[in-house]
């Protein structure tokens, strides 16, 4: 019997509304149409201090943060366009997953990552393009289509919905998308060992990585 996906949304912003937070619980719907068990991590109800390496008492919520990644097969990520490129919580967030370093294989290895930000303006493939970087840069692999959603106040009314059937299609369309490469990406490991290694020289994450073995 093949085992149940499992999707993580992580986004949204500290206002409440908020226009990333309604986009992501939509594109997590399409994933629960392939089937996949969903989990929302809300960045305003995490509540996250601000990441400090040497931080030893780490509250509930970045243990929560840290647990739901690491189950994931696949993440979905929405950010708010703020000044160009994602927001300092969403950032934040993303920080604390140096806390997935002793993984084994580390960070996102291995998992699928989608991408949404929503903006005020007429873009927000900036924070979509910033958050790839940050994807490849923690060993996981983005899904080519992402949504960036300009002018989320036109979309999104205060209680998260939103009319705009092309907008929901599209969110629905990422959700399934990751559903269904997660499917792929957990049958067999993708990133080989020699490539970690390859990696891990490169592009050092860890004080572990950079002493190499
Ligand atoms: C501090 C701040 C900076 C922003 N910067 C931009 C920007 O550079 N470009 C843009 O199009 N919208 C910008 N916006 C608008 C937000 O991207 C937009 O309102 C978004 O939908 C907010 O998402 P949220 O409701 O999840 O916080 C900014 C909003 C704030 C509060």
């Amino acid at each position: 019997m093949t085992r149940r996906m499992k999707v993580v949304g992580l986004g949204g912003s500290l206002a409440s509304p908020s226009n990333s937070l309604a986009a992501l619980r939509i594109a997590l719907e399409g994933a629960t149409e392939m089937g996949a068990e969903t989990e929302l991590l809300d960045i305003r109800e995490l509540s996250l201090p601000m990441y400090a390496p040497d931080m030893t008492d780490v509250p509930d919520s970045v243990h929560r943060l840290c647990q739901a990644v690491r189950e994931a097969d696949g993440l979905l990520w929405s950010s708010p366009l703020y000044h160009g490129t994602i927001s300092g919580s969403f950032k934040n967030a993303l920080d604390w997953l140096q806390l997935l370093s002793d993984r084994e294989p580390a960070y996102l290895t291995d998992k699928v990552v989608g991408l949404i930000s929503t903006a005020g303006g007429t873009q927000g493939l900036q924070a979509v393009n910033t958050m790839e970087f940050i994807v490849r840069a923690l060993r996981g692999w983005a899904v080519p289509l992402v949504i960036p959603i300009p002018q989320a106040w036109r979309v999104f009314d205060k209680e998260g919905h939103t009319h705009d059937e092309k907008v929901t299609e599209q969110l629905h369309s990422l959700g399934r998308e990751v559903a269904r490469a997660a499917v792929r990406f957990s049958s067999q490991a993708l990133t080989t060992p020699d490539a970690q290694r390859a990696e891990a020289q490169i592009q050092p994450i860890s004080e572990e990585e950079a002493e190499g073995p």
